[in-house]
């Protein structure tokens, strides 16, 4: 099954986001893979307006993890500083793949893609242009 959306803008990607959100379960993990700027924290700050996180969400940028609080745990991972997957199994981060409470969220997925269990959701980002970004979405 594979699902092409094609955004116009950041807030098109937060709504896509909370209608995922819906659809998600607990355990279920959101590999995420695209370029710097194609809109993967975006579509973050979407998932976690859906499941109704009140927290602020921003790129975990020197942290490789952050989890916030909402109808279920949302757990955002980012792998863009690891520089080989042995450092993501190091820093305890296979506990939240898949996780036992709420969802998983990782960001430069195809970094770590050897930790992302089967039955993943993955989602492709490309820029197109301006604020146009094109979504793949495949289960
Ligand atoms: N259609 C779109 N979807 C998502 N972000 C968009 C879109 N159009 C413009 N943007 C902008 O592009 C940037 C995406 O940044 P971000 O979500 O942090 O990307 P990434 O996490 O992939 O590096 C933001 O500044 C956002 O406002
Ligand atoms: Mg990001």
């Amino acid at each position: 099954m594979e699902r092409v959306v094609i955004t116009e803008g950041p807030e098109e990607t937060i709504r896509l986001g909370e209608e995922l959100a819906g659809r998600l379960a607990e355990g279920d993990v959101v590999a995420l893979v695209g370029g710097l700027g194609s809109g993967k924290t975006t579509l973050v700050k979407g998932i976690a307006l859906g499941l109704f996180v009140r927290q602020a969400v921003t790129s975990p940028s020197f942290l490789l993890a952050r989890t916030y609080q909402g109808r279920i745990p949302l757990h955002h991972l980012d792998a863009y500083r690891v520089q080989h997957v042995d450092e993501f199994r190091e820093a305890g981060l296979e506990e939240f793949l898949p996780p036992e409470e709420g969802i998983t969220v990782v960001e430069w997925a195809d970094r770590v893609a050897e930790l992302i269990p089967p039955g993943s959701l993955w989602i492709h980002f490309t820029y197109l242009d301006g604020e146009r970004r094109k979504l793949t979405i495949r289960r």
